[in-house]
């Protein structure tokens, strides 16, 4: 076995002979190579430019034993589609110019055909399938409809979702329609990447960590359910939620054949709650990269013994990687993970 099919087979939980291992942002600022080509082009130019995509999603690969290759994109490109404006700005992150706040603006959204009008995606997925040529699994993504939700209604990234929760719980019927349009959506932007060959699909709720337990059954769960049901089942779906373990069972009724971790819970708590009949990713924080060797050895060796290389499991950092990481730590971390999880 090899890294063509350690990770697909994990999703699916078949036995393979070690831990296949993917850092999310893998490819990204942390890498002078990502920095080179950055150099000379936009983020936006860089997403909307198959060549500069194939070679930024084939970087972390070839530097690094890793088990799959995720599309390089960002989840608020197919915003621009609905009529959402934004920029990436250096400093602050994603800003949108023209936020969604009220039940007209909702209306407003369109809906869109991504395999037309996203088509530089799509020829991105063929073209990496291409060189990839079978060497690692390709993965493509989306934000979940609550994170989408939360960055067109606050406009940024946001502390407290003033806007995002003042619309939930003053003009529930305004959130359910924006919540309706963008599942709507999710549902065929994955669908179509999945159309054009990803092997596999992981959806990003990374700010819904900030709602109740009620608030999510509530003004979320539905949507994702509906979301999570809808995907075409020929591929793994991963579901990822940030900051979410006191969400975990719900998570969990939304769907997904393996859930994404973070670092606050242990993993062996978070299995056992989720049930072993799913598939579980994650747990190492992102800032154990800056530990010792001996630390980061020991973090390693841990989630590895608490999963008790059961099948199912895909290492993983419990959120994205940091512009500063340590590349060198990054490449002893899954050489580690590797050898220490190895079958017998
Ligand atoms: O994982 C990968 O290597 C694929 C690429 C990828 C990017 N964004 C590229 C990117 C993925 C999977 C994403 C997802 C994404 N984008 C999420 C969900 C994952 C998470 O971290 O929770 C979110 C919330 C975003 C929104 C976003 N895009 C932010 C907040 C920012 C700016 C700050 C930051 O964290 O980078 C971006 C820009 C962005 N997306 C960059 C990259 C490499 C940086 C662009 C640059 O300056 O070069």
């Amino acid at each position: 076995m090899s890294r063509a099919d350690r990770y697909l087979k994990a999703c699916r939980k078949e036995n393979v002979d070690c831990t296949p291992v993917w850092i999310m942002r893998q490819a990204g600022r942390y890498l002078e190579e990502y920095r080179a080509v950055r150099a000379k082009h936009s983020f936006i130019e860089v997403c909307k430019t198959p060549e500069l995509v194939v070679e930024i999603t084939l970087q972390p690969i070839r530097r690094f034993e890793l088990d799959a290759a995720i599309i390089f994109a960002d989840i608020l490109l197919p915003l621009e589609n609905m009529g959402i404006d934004f920029e990436f700005t250096k400093d602050e992150g994603p800003q949108i110019s023209n936020p969604v706040r009220t039940r007209v603006a909702v209306e407003k959204m369109r809906s869109i055909n991504p395999m037309e009008e996203m088509s530089y995606l799509m020829d991105a997925i063929r073209m990496v399938k291409r060189e990839l040529n079978g060497q690692v699994p390709l993965i493509g993504f989306s934000g979940a409809p609550f994170t989408l939700a939360s960055y067109i209604t606050e406009g940024s990234g946001s502390r407290n979702y003033i806007f995002t929760k003042s619309m939930m719980y003053q003009e529930p019927h305004t959130w359910h329609l924006l919540m309706e349009k963008l599942t709507d959506m999710v549902i065929v932007y994955l669908n179509d990447q999945i159309k054009a060959g990803v092997q596999a699909i992981q959806v990003f709720d990374s700010w819904v960590g900030c709602l109740s337990p009620n608030d999510y059954r509530e003004f979320v769960l539905p949507h994702q359910k509906r979301l999570m049901d809808s995907l075409d089942k020929s591929v793994p779906h991963i579901h990822f939620a940030f900051g979410a373990s006191h969400l975990l069972t719900m998570v969990k009724d939304a769907g997904g054949d393996v859930i994404g971790l973070d670092w606050r819970m242990d993993i062996d708590t978070a299995w056992s709650k989720l049930g072993h009949e799913l598939g579980v990713q994650g747990n190492l924080d992102p800032v154990a990269l800056y530990g010792s060797r001996d630390y980061i050895k020991g973090r390693v060796q841990d989630i590895i013994t608490r999963a008790g290389n059961r099948n199912g499991h895909i290492f993983n950092l419990g959120h994205g990687i940091l512009p500063t990481a340590p590349t060198d730590n990054v490449k002893y971390m899954i050489e580690l993970v590797h050898e220490a999880s190895a079958r017998k």
